[in-house]
């Protein structure tokens, strides 16, 4: 392989400017895809070790968030949209340590505990080592050991980035999140309620308790009631749900109000129709937005729900637990216990 033979030769180097924490080997244990498919395609195998360059940092993965955007690579939904290359390494949500900086990296030092979106054009996280750029890192929450950390980033930037950047929410409006049990849903509740802002959110039977443990003033079993019939007048919508959950979502706003989907477009007509804002948003890699979601966590505001932990070589188990679409939380896959 060419990266193997790049790695050797960058290795041997003598005039490396690079910083260590270890001599690197040339291997390392991932969960890689070489074409498109089921959960079959998930291959557990030896791959290169990355390489930081400039800007960017080796991290040392110690536990692995899993969300709906790896099946959905891994099964080639999104292959219009993002050109991965084979093979490829799934996986967009980390908790580590840092190994080894690139030049001119100044925020981090070895053996930082950290967290991160990844680039999620480029290699994923299910994988011991990763290389993230500098400006998608951010130290971990100091109260959360990597395994529940790794269960934040992507799921907090998300909801941040849709709550806050989108929607502007503001203390005191009502806002309406579709699966508030989900892994996003269940920190964009707590994120609105931090925020101030008066919450309703939709869960089936089982899950109305953990809704209620989040605080969420007005709770909805979507399987017992129709949520137009409980939630108006509403500010924002988060819609994690899309279809027919999008379209009976507009009767609920109000005017000037937010719908905000991650999952499908809105209708530009319908939004004018009503005289609403209807956008959809994709999760934007930012360093920043951890390190102000990490305070949050260590004051005890934010917290992640973990509904699995499995080793790394097990992740096309996880893949289908969350293709069920009933995960409670997160899953969450081990990758430094089992592979050191
Ligand atoms: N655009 C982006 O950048 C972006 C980023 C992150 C996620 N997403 C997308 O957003 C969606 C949600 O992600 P996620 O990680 O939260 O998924 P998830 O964890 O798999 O969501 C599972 C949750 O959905 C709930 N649910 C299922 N059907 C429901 C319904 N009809 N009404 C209300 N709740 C329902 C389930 O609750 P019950 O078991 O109680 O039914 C379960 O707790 C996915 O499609 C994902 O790909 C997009």
């Amino acid at each position: 392989m060419n990266r193997t033979i790049e790695a050797i030769i960058k290795h041997t180097g003598a005039t490396s400017e690079k910083k260590s924490a270890s001599a690197p080997s040339q291997t390392m244990k991932a969960i890689r895809i070489h074409n498109y498919g089921g959960p079959e395609v998930l291959h557990y195998e030896d791959a290169p070790r990355p390489e930081p360059q400039a800007g960017e940092v080796l991290v040392r993965v110690h536990a692995a968030g899993v969300n709906p955007i790896d099946w959905k690579v891994r099964e080639g939904h999104v292959k219009d949209f993002w050109h991965h290359k084979f093979p490829l390494i799934l996986g967009w949500d980390l908790s580590g340590v840092v190994e080894e900086l690139g030049r001119g990296v100044s925020r981090f030092k070895i053996g930082d505990e950290v967290y991160s979106v990844p680039d999620p054009n480029r290699d994923g996280a299910y994988a011991e080592y990763i290389v993230v750029r500098e400006s998608e890192l951010a130290l971990k929450p100091k109260s959360l050991h990597h395994i529940r950390a790794a269960a934040v980033p992507l799921a907090a930037l998300i909801a941040w980035q849709s709550l806050f950047d989108t929607a502007q929410l503001q203390p005191g409006q009502r806002v309406l999140i579709h699966a508030g049990s989900g892994g996003v849903g269940h920190l964009a509740v707590q994120l609105a309620k931090w925020k101030g802002a008066y919450v309703f959110a939709t869960a089936s039977t089982k899950n109305k308790d953990l809704l209620r443990k989040l605080s969420v003033d007005e709770p909805i079993d979507y399987t017992q009631q129709r949520f137009e019939d409980v939630a108006r007048n509403i500010d924002v919508v988060l819609d994690t749900i899309g279809g027919e959950t999008q379209e009976r979502s507009w009767s609920v706003l109000k005017k000037g109000g937010n719908l905000v989907s991650l999952v499908q477009p809105p209708s530009e007509e319908k939004a004018k129709e009503l005289g609403v804002r209807a956008v959809f948003v994709g999760v934007q890699a930012n360093g920043e937005q951890l390190a102000e979601i990490a305070k949050i966590i260590d004051s005890g505001k934010l917290a992640p729900v973990i509904d699995r932990i499995l080793p790394l070589s097990e992740a096309g188990r996880a893949h289908e637990l969350s293709q069920s679409g009933h995960i409670r939380g997160k899953i969450v896959l081990r990758v430094k216990d089992q592979t050191s």
